[in-house]
């Protein structure tokens, strides 16, 4: 059945004039962008977005980064949708995708292993917790209540 996963146009992905030509791509390859928003993360609730990589070495970098500009964020509607915005994307480091994956997002935008200019949920259930971060009122209970 529909799926839906969260993506983000990183502050890098904005300043370097990317968001048309990703959302191109995301409706012509079957999305339906179910939410959208525009916003600048302060570092606590960045903090609590990335929670999950707050022991990690480079945990303070990446809250430096995410926080430093506006995000797109988009909630993305469609059969498979987490396997395949994440296919779409490519690897994490942008510059192993240049290499592995030269037609992914990550390849035409980022820059490294940190500046990967787009995000992906990784499951079907982060994708609940971090679409429920951005838009509170897309699930409830666990199901979808509302389009
Ligand atoms: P994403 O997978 O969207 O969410 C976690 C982010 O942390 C990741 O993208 C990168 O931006 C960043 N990241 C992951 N691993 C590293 C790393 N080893 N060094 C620096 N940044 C990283």
């Amino acid at each position: 059945g529909k799926e839906i996963t969260l993506a983000l146009i990183k502050p890098d992905g904005l300043v370097g004039n990317y968001s048309d030509r990703i959302k191109d791509i995301i409706l012509e390859s079957g999305f339906h962008i179910l939410r959208e928003t525009a916003l600048q993360l302060d570092e606590d609730t960045a903090a609590t977005f990335y929670v999950e990589h707050s022991s990690r070495s480079f945990f303070s970098s990446l809250i430096k980064y995410i926080t430093s500009g506006p995000m797109w964020v988009m909630a993305l509607e469609k059969e498979n949708a987490v396997a395949d915005w994440r296919a779409l994307i490519g690897p994490t480091d942008a510059r192993k995708a240049k290499i592995t994956h030269p037609d992914s997002i990550r390849a035409m935008c980022g820059l490294d292993l940190e500046k990967n200019c787009v995000h992906g949920s990784d499951s079907p259930q982060s994708a609940q917790r971090e679409i429920s971060f951005f838009f509170k009122d897309v699930f409830s209970g666990g199901f979808i209540t509302k389009h």
